[in-house]
């Protein structure tokens, strides 16, 4: 197995890459040349992360030990929900690239197909999810945006050398055939929720029909959502019969049975970890192999158990119901 994916373009994505969502900014400064060392050379990060700089100063201590140059390596960013008007997108990558420290971003994402009202960078950044958090009832306040004119927006900064690659995160296949029809650039990747529990058969089988990449997110399932609330233990693939015997078998870890079973599909995956022993293992994948038989057993246990769904947290944490998947 290549180590990474061919996008439509030509371009190649690292297969594996670090998650970067809720580590601390202090971590991540030492955790990036780590992981590089490590042999990672994909970095997921967002705006609203709130820890760009710190991925900046890892990147370049990364660098300056010679541990990579930037070309080998390649950075994810996402255009926050705030910032969907064609006026906000360039201000908004320059942002992120000048937090990064880079001249361009491998791939930039929308990050919901949700569009927020503007909150200045002055006012609060990363903006987040209230319109004005300090409100005696605050709620998301939401700004009427075609995505069409925000990724038209988006295609400017690939003209301008900012950005070598689109695509969008948390889209369905409606508002993907919807997209196509009007892009000039296509999104080269899609960025969803995958893991044992929530398969996503025909999303999967509809982006390759348009040589669309899939980058699987959250691709251990619960762990990440237990201390949110969002999930329990007992959600745990990891933790599942099924993967806990094919890893005896494998003599792997569970994480790596669900990670390598996410490769063997096809996807890429960003596995997030704060810590240090566990990069390596979250990057070991590429010296053993799932039989169709344990592909498939893999595959059975889904139960379209979605953690990350706007039409539950946005409620429950922002006091505003906001489904999309619906
Ligand atoms: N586009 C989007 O809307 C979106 C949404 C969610 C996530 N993402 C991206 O996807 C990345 C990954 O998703 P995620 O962070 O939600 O979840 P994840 O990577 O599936 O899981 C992370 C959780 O699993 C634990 N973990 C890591 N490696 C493990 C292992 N080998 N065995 C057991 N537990 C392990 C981590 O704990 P420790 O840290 O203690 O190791 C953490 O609690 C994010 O960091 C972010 O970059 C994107």
């Amino acid at each position: 197995m290549q180590d990474t994916l061919t996008l439509v373009d030509g371009a190649r994505l690292p297969r594996v890459g670090l998650g970067t969502w809720k580590i601390d900014a202090d971590l991540l400064e030492t955790l990036v040349p780590d992981a590089v060392s490590a042999g990672y050379r994909h970095l997921d990060c967002a705006c609203d992360y709130g820890n760009e700089e710190a991925v900046g100063r890892g990147i370049r201590a990364a660098i300056q030990t010679g541990a990579c140059r930037r070309e080998e390596l390649w950075v994810t960013s996402k255009l926050w929900n705030t910032f969907h008007r064609p006026e906000h997108v360039r201000a908004a990558a320059e942002r992120s690239l000048r937090d990064l420290e880079l001249e361009y971003l491998d791939l930039y994402l929308i990050h919901f197909p949700i569009s927020l009202r503007f909150v200045t960078p002055e006012t609060r950044y990363p903006p987040g999810w209230f319109f004005d958090p300090a409100a005696s009832h605050p709620r998301m306040e939401t700004e009427p945006v075609p995505i069409r004119d925000t990724w038209q927006a988006m295609e400017e900064l690939v003209s301008s050398g900012l950005v070598r690659n689109l695509g969008v995160c948390n889209f369905g296949c409606s508002l993907i055939r919807d997209l196509l029809s009007y892009a000039h650039i296509r999104p080269a990747v899609l960025q969803v929720e995958l893991h044992p529990y929530l398969t996503q058969e025909k999303l999967l089988r509809y982006c390759e029909q348009e040589q669309i990449t899939v980058t699987a997110f959250s691709p251990l399932g619960a762990p990440s959502y237990i201390p949110l609330g969002m999930s329990r233990p007992e959600e745990s693939v990891l933790a599942d019969p099924v993967v806990a015997e094919i890893a005896q078998r494998c003599d792997r870890s569970p994480g790596q049975v669900v990670l390598r079973w996410a490769l063997q599909r096809g996807t890429a995956v960003i596995p997030k970890t704060s810590q240090r022993e566990r990069l390596a293992e979250n990057i070991s994948l590429i010296d053993f192999e799932l039989t169709s038989d344990e592909m498939q057993a893999i595959g059975a246990l889904d139960r379209q158990r979605r953690f990350n769904d706007p039409g539950d947290f946005c409620e429950a944490a922002f006091n505003t119901f906001f489904p999309i998947y619906e």
